[in-house]
């Protein structure tokens, strides 16, 4: 059975929170333990260019999303842990699929979109400070998933609309150049919960409500202290519903420990004592990582070194793959080139598809050795486009898609110059 590929990336745009940990690093680092899954994990840096215009912001917070993904067990040996700018197929590749991406598709991406509604709220030109990095945002992820040909992508719900992008980028290429990608899928976590920030509010930077995943022991007590809670005292039995206390503790608690905790709420615990517990369980789960992200994050060469070392085997795909794609799209060398599609005789010089139209209204096609011979002659079809399909299943897939075609083929010539025809569309260059 082919094992299936896992992919994903985090921007390295700010300091990881808990809210990532819980819905990001954890889960992807328990996915990668599964026997399996083949599984792809990279820290997006060129992503980060588009919001981020800060160079040293940008280089540290790869450092700190890198020692923190190993520090929570990212196995860089079990999985392929790279930097996407160690990359360089991937903006190369982004150029392919940004000639197969149409310009509306990405009118319609929401992060645009948002950009252009405020600044039509607000009276001013619709692309008054939207860079075409943002615009060309969906494309350059696309060429993230599709460059490693990965099956499932775990994201948050905000980013499925860029793997629907990813599935009609690779649907167009394939199309237009044969079947070269894989058409990725979003993989939500659903029982993740996103988890809620000091204000109640989803946890988020940019609500500035977020605990820093790795903050020291004595400032991690500090934030929880401040989490926003009611006013009932101490003895008033309290409720766990839109507690972002009791919701944080269940991201972190086992089914039990939170059932106590429930029934503590119901039995009036002091909203101190709630945050104790709270500050405890969390530094449980923390503190042994915690150690290991403050070692790591005093050795960056190391971190360096093991990146590194991802972008090879990383690049142990990428590189022959994209040397495909490049001659699928026509950039070839040019001792290999094709002569002219006619000779002056008229004559075809490679065996070749015509496609036309009879009086009787059907559409036809033929395909015609190099010298204009006759190989292979099909039925009449009633729309262009299934005479179309039919003609793109025999250059894609060749001699096996005769079969299943059959009976749209009216007659053909002699099998075996039949069968080196065909190869020369599905295997170009032999
Ligand atoms: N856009 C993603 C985010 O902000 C990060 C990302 C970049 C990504 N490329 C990706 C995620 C490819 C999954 C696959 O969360």
């Amino acid at each position: 059975m082919k094992t299936q590929r896992v992919l994903t990336g985090i921007t390295t745009s700010g300091t990881p929170h808990l809210g990532n940990y819980v819905g990001a690093v954890r889960p992807t680092v328990r996915a990668s333990r599964l026997a399996e899954v083949e599984s792809f994990y990279f820290l997006a840096d060129y992503h980060a260019l588009i919001k981020v215009g800060a160079p040293a912001r940008v280089q540290r917070s790869t450092l700190e999303i890198a020692a923190t993904w190993l520090a929570c067990g990212l196995d860089p040996e079990k999985v392929t842990f790279y930097r996407q700018s160690d990359i360089p197929e991937i903006p190369e590749l982004t150029w392919f699929l940004t000639c197969v991406t149409g310009k509306g598709v990405l009118n319609r991406a929401h992060a645009y979109k948002a950009s252009v509604d405020k600044n039509n709220a607000a009276n001013v030109d619709p692309d008054a400070g939207v860079t075409a990095g943002l615009f060309m945002y969906p494309v350059l992820m696309a060429a993230d998933i599709l460059m490693f040909n990965a099956h499932q992508v775990p994201v948050g719900r905000d980013q499925i609309q860029h793997i629907e992008m990813a599935r009609d980028i690779a649907a167009s290429f394939n199309h237009l150049y044969g079947e070269h990608f894989t058409l990725p899928e979003a993989a939500i976590e659903d029982h993740v919960a996103t988890l809620p920030g000091l204000d109640g509010r989803k946890m988020s930077k940019s609500y500035d409500n977020t605990i820093p995943l790795f903050a020291p022991r004595d400032q991690l007590k500090k934030l929880i202290m401040g989490i926003v809670t009611d006013s009932r005292a101490p003895g008033e039995s309290k409720s766990t519903e839109d507690s972002a206390l009791f919701q944080l503790y269940q991201a972190f608690a086992s089914p039990d420990e939170t059932a106590a905790l429930a029934k503590a709420y119901a039995d009036g615990i002091a909203w101190g004592e709630a945050k104790e517990l709270l500050f405890e369980r969390l530094d449980q789960e923390i503190a042994p990582m915690r150690a290991v992200y403050d070692e790591l994050i005093q050795e960056p060469a190391r971190i360096e070194k093991t990146l590194k070392a991802g972008a090879d085997k990383a690049r142990a795909i990428a590189t022959p793959f994209t040397a495909r794609l490049r001659h699928a799209v026509g950039l070839r060398p040019l001792q290999t080139v094709a002569a002219p599609a006619a000779s002056k005789a008229g004559k075809a010089s490679a065996p070749a598809f015509k496609q036309y139209r009879e009086q009787d209204g059907l559409f036809y096609f033929k395909l015609l050795d190099a010298q204009g011979a006759l190989l292979l002659q099909s039925t009449g079809f009633a729309a262009p486009r299934a005479a179309a399909q039919a003609m793109a299943q025999l250059q894609r897939e060749g001699s096996a898609a005769l079969d299943a075609l059959s009976s749209q083929i009216a007659s053909r010539g002699e099998a075996s110059a039949l069968e080196t025809a065909l190869r020369s569309f599905s295997e170009p260059g032999v």
